[in-house]
């Protein structure tokens, strides 16, 4: 299948502007949901997920279906859900463990690696059937990064290192945090929708410029509970001027590091979680003061956002994943990630920090993109700016992909990820099935 679309894309997406067509109109949002979600690599689930011979969880690519198994052997398998006789889905657990995937309608049944393994009334067909042309499709090529999964029907995309390139780096450096560099995400998800298109998330994702105003609530709270300032302060006096940089890693990737502003200890300025102090006395009676001291460095995560285009969020010490329900929906799951190799004091205490964003932040960006889906429906008000920091010089050029670093109140990573969107939806793509 070769998916093209017949769009202007040099109007659409300008320099210093985008088109409002770019996120309200339905035949684009198709286009992107079989090329960008699919056509790329894209993040399907993590490793940890399906430990076990049997284990499987369903994911998508875009708007199909897929379930992620692992067989026998372990080998990992990403299948379309959808039955080979007339296309029923196979699946409708979200995850769980099976020996087989039997179809409700007629009862083909599948093995965990797609095969099928019988068809009722056997009879019935002739010689000519041939059960070993008729598994669930498979997505051809299935690759983890450490744990992570992705997914491509594109045979010419290069490997996911190469794909992830830089933004490779920074997950391995995120992954290196726990112990053993060893995380599970099975400690459960928190999971919203919103009333928009998904990459009004994506314009959010490496944007410090909103932090005051659109989370000011949660701002002053910290500052009320920090009255020298200290915590929080980094967002509250001169965002602009603290030393918190927004990258563009290339393909699409984007990068918000905050560590630099956050001090010297980023277990102290994560904002207080119930028990706090009582999970870490615990730590430093078990494991002694520099151990615990060194653990609890470990507890909150990293001070970052980093975007894996076109579906992967790793904020902090979550996994945020974005599945675009349609062009005016979008569904957002942060999925907490525990280190396997550490005390449960540690985890519990990742899991209690790990509550604070979603509930007391991501609401504030939620309401946002629903108020620019809003404005986006006013069709004689045509352009999004997205000019900021275009006259003001880069902190530097860091690779030769244009790959670039600036200020976190600058818009250049937004810029940058833009170009990547338009350069994929005007690229011819071949995809296919196994
Ligand atoms: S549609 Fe699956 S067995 Fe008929
Ligand atoms: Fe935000």
């Amino acid at each position: 299948m070769t998916v093209n679309g017949d769009f202007d894309w040099n109007h659409l997406i300008q320099e210093q502007r985008v088109h409002r067509e770019v996120y309200t109109n339905p035949e684009l949002f198709g286009i992107e949901m079989t090329k960008l979600y699919g056509g790329l690599w894209t993040y399907l689930c993590h490793e940890s997920e399906i430990p076990d011979a049997g284990s499987f969880r369903r994911s998508r690519l875009g708007l199909r279906e897929v379930i992620v198994s692992r067989d026998k052997q372990g080998d990992i398998h990403a299948l379309f859900n959808r039955c080979s006789h007339r296309a029923a889905s196979v699946c409708s657990e979200q995850a769980g463990s099976t020996a087989r995937f039997v179809c409700p309608y007629h009862g083909w049944t599948y093995g965990l690696n797609g095969d099928l393994l019988a068809v009722p009334y056997a009879d019935g067909y002739g010689d000519g059937f041939d059960k070993s042309t008729r598994h669930l499709p498979r997505v051809p090529r299935v690759e983890s990064f450490h744990g992570f999964i992705f997914g491509t029907l594109n045979m010419a995309m290069p490997t996911l290192t190469d794909y992830l390139g830089l933004a490779g780096d920074v997950l391995n450096d995120f992954i290196n945090r726990a112990p053993n560099g060893k995380l599970e995400l099975s400690a459960g998800a928190y999971r919203s929708t919103y009333h928009g298109n998904w990459k009004l998330a994506w314009d959010n994702a490496a944007d410090m410029y909103h932090v005051f105003f659109a989370h000011r609530s949660l701002v002053e709270m910290t500052r009320s509970r920090y009255p020298e300032g200290d915590t929080g302060a980094t967002y509250a006096a001169r965002p602009d001027q603290s030393p918190i940089y927004s990258y563009y890693l290339g393909q699409g990737h984007t990068y918000l590091h905050h560590r630099p502003g956050m001090g010297p200890s980023i277990f102290e300025r994560a904002r207080p979680a119930p028990g706090s102090e009582l999970w870490a006395d615990s730590l430093r009676r078990s494991m002694g003061e520099e151990a615990a001291a060194d653990m609890l460095e470990r507890v909150p995560g990293q001070g970052m956002n980093l975007n894996i285009f076109p579906n992967l969020m790793i904020i902090a010490s979550q996994v945020q994943v974005v599945e675009p329900v349609s062009f005016d929906r979008t569904q957002l799951t942060w999925y907490a990630t525990t280190m396997t190799d550490a005390p449960l004091e540690a985890n519990v205490l990742r899991m209690r920090i790990a509550e604070d964003f979603p509930n007391f932040g991501e609401v504030d960006d939620l309401e946002m993109f629903e108020r620019c889906w809003q404005g986006l429906q006013i069709p004689e008000a045509e352009w999004i700016d997205c000019s900021r920091g275009s006259d003001v010089p880069l902190a530097e050029i860091i690779a030769e992909n244009g790959a670039h670093k600036a200020h976190g109140t600058l818009e250049h990573a937004l810029r940058g990820y833009l170009q990547a969107y338009k350069h994929y939806m005007q690229q011819d793509m071949k995809l296919q099935a196994g």
